[in-house]
């Protein structure tokens, strides 16, 4: 199985990821908000790659039952419901709810990788899950780092890693690209301390600037759930595997 890590999504387009499995992850904070917003029951997550199509999504949904929820500079937007932060997105506030989701890399970086045959939303809080059914599918597969502002960043490329040793120690198949192998021994350097990783790096600290220090200790959670949720038909929705069959749970009112 040939692992590749695309360390921005400024490396490549949209066409790319056409057919493949792609894994999406921005640990701080998108794809560790989606995560935690599903585990509390949020009914399904649209995330968009502008802040006028959050609105357009929202205002054709049902009144009531959709939250319009992102961050711009790591702030809530004007006239959103919630903002990015993974302690926001209780089960009182979201359970049930259609969430619109935009944020400055992480929803655009899923976005991005609609072509995918397949695609995995993926952050510490999941990560031993998402690394057993990655062994268990047993094919090629892309992880997208959003990253920062098109750029490389840090904590992606640590959790990328972390996530390719994990399948590496489940599968005797693995191939790894030069930004694979790059992606393990960074991790290796970076990762035995996430917290402390995550207040090293540009957006860890931009984060602590902004007063969400908080946020940094719940992202740096590991492996706190077995939920695996999966990007299709424009929706996320968390995968359940019932008799080694997969299905994505009850699609939806809105695509
Ligand atoms: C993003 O998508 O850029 C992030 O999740 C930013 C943030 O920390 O809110």
């Amino acid at each position: 199985m040939k692992i590749n890590v695309v360390l921005s999504p400024a490396n490549v387009d949209e066409l790319y990821f056409s057919g493949k499995t792609t894994v999406v992850v921005d640990v701080l904070r998108a794809t560790t908000t989606i995560i935690t917003a599903l585990m509390n029951g949020a009914k399904e997550i649209v995330p968009v790659g502008s802040v006028e199509f959050a609105m357009k999504a929202s205002s054709n949904m049902f009144g009531g039952q959709t939250l319009i929820c992102g961050e711009r500079n790591a702030k809530k937007i004007d006239g959103f419901n919630l903002g990015n932060s993974p302690l926001e997105f209780a089960t009182e506030v979201i359970g049930g709810k259609s969430l619109v989701f935009f944020t400055t890399n992480g929803t655009k970086a899923i976005v991005k990788a609609k072509y995918s045959d397949e695609v995995i939303i993926a952050s510490f809080l999941n990560l031993s899950a998402v690394a057993k059914y990655l062994a268990e599918l047993n094919k090629p597969f892309e992880i997208l780092c959003a990253g920062r502002n098109s750029s490389f960043c840090l904590e992606d490329t640590v959790f990328a890693g972390k996530l390719i040793s994990e399948i590496t120690s489940l599968s005797q198949d693995v191939e790894l690209s030069d930004s694979g192998l790059a992606s393990v021994s960074i991790a290796k350097t970076f990762g035995k301390n996430l917290k402390k990783m995550f207040s090293e790096s540009e957006h860890g600290k931009f984060l602590i600037e902004n007063g969400f220090e908080e946020d940094l200790k719940y992202c740096a959670k590991l492996n706190i759930t077995d939920d695996i949720p999966m990007y299709a038909t424009n929706i996320i929705k968390i995968l359940h595997q019932q008799n080694s069959e997969r299905q994505v749970s009850g699609l939806s009112t809105i695509s």
